[in-house]
């Protein structure tokens, strides 16, 4: 058995005091570079580019670039919330941080207080990584076989992760055999990303493309399906990385469980289900190029949403550090979270 801190070595976002430094992970594996943010302007742009991606993670970072825009006066502060807010649709942690760093501006915070209240933000979601990590892995059995989508680990969080949380959590404690995790098209969040989190926190893993992942659960060596959220609605419809959707009919056909791990900050009781989910396009170069070079004939079409649903009725539980609900519904998601 392995402890915590053996697999959880990476943050990928740190305040500076009065810059924000995030890892550019446009360019991981092969590239480790820091982009820093000295103005809110900066922060948006790292989101919508991609610099730090993943739902806590964009939270957080917007909550840093509130902070930016404190320490240069209110009218930037007026400027930053709505740019920061509009850097990406789908994710609830951005609009959820913004709303708590803006009921503490509304409460009279100057930037030293809203500093502590980033601080707590970042704080905290590591906890709730942690403690879902100890929950989501004793809902698996010994010696199991999981595969996760796209990045949800240290890079995506605070640090540890949420659904990779529960597999360093599994890891840990001995019960998790086998780790697969699908490449993640067309941004390859999979490949490029998880698999760079997990060799370098010396957990075995084994690539497969997405669409290998039916075959895969075929095959019977996956017990679990564990994936992370960018928001949950209030009857338990799941948005999360495009891709989401299949793997878990897939996994029902297949009688394999099907996992979601996401802290608090991703539940949206305003949202009724997941229809009402605002899902990002982004451009089609990201499907008709790879690396810069294009791959698809000239004059071409692309239709590249990077989001989908998973219907509450395909998933088998829940977790989030508030606890565990089982085949989520209206009442249980209203039980834990009204
Ligand atoms: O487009 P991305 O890379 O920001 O999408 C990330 C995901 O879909 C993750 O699964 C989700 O944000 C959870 S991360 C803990």
């Amino acid at each position: 058995m392995s402890t915590i801190e053996d697999h959880d070595t990476i943050r990928a976002v740190l305040w500076r005091g009065e810059r924000l430094r995030l890892l550019d992970q446009r360019k991981l594996p092969f590239v480790e570079d820091y982009v820093d943010c000295t103005d809110a302007a900066d922060v948006a742009q790292a989101i919508r580019d991609l610099v730090v991606r993943g739902a806590p993670a964009i939270g957080i970072s917007a909550a840093w670039g509130v902070v930016l825009a404190a320490q240069r006066g209110r009218e930037a502060v007026d400027v930053a919330l709505p740019m920061l807010r509009a850097s990406r649709p789908t994710a609830v942690n951005l609009m959820w941080a913004l709303d708590r760093m803006q009921r503490c501006i509304a409460e009279g915070a100057d930037a030293a207080e809203l500093e502590r209240e980033a601080e707590r933000i970042q704080d905290e979601d590591l906890a709730a990584n942690r403690h879902m990590g100890q929950l989501g892995a004793s809902l698996l059995g010994n010696n199991v076989g999981v595969l996760t989508h796209c990045n949800t680990g240290s890079l995506a969080t605070a640090g540890y992760g949420t659904a990779l949380g529960v597999i360093r959590a599994g890891c840990s404690l001995g019960k998790i055999e086998r780790v697969f995790a699908g490449e993640t098209r067309p941004w390859l969040q999979g490949a490029r990303l998880t698999m760079w989190e997990l060799m370098r926190d010396g957990i075995p893993a084994t690539l497969v493309s997405d669409s290998a992942a039916a075959h895969l659960m075929g095959s019977g060596q996956v017990h679990w399906i564990i994936v992370g959220a960018d928001r949950i609605a209030a009857n338990g419809d799941v948005a999360n990385k495009i891709g989401t959707y299949q793997l878990a009919i897939v996994a029902r056909h297949h009688g394999v469980k099907f996992m979601v791990v996401a802290p608090s900050s991703t539940v949206d009781m305003a949202t009724a289900s997941g229809i009402e989910i605002e899902i990002e396009m982004r451009d089609p170069d990201e499907l008709l190029a790879h690396a810069g070079q294009r791959t698809v004939v000239e004059g071409a079409q692309a239709w590249n949403p990077v989001f989908d649903v998973t219907p509450a009725s395909l998933i088998d539980a829940i977790v989030t550090e508030r606890g565990v609900i089982e085949n989520p519904n209206d009442q249980r998601m209203q039980a834990l979270f009204a």
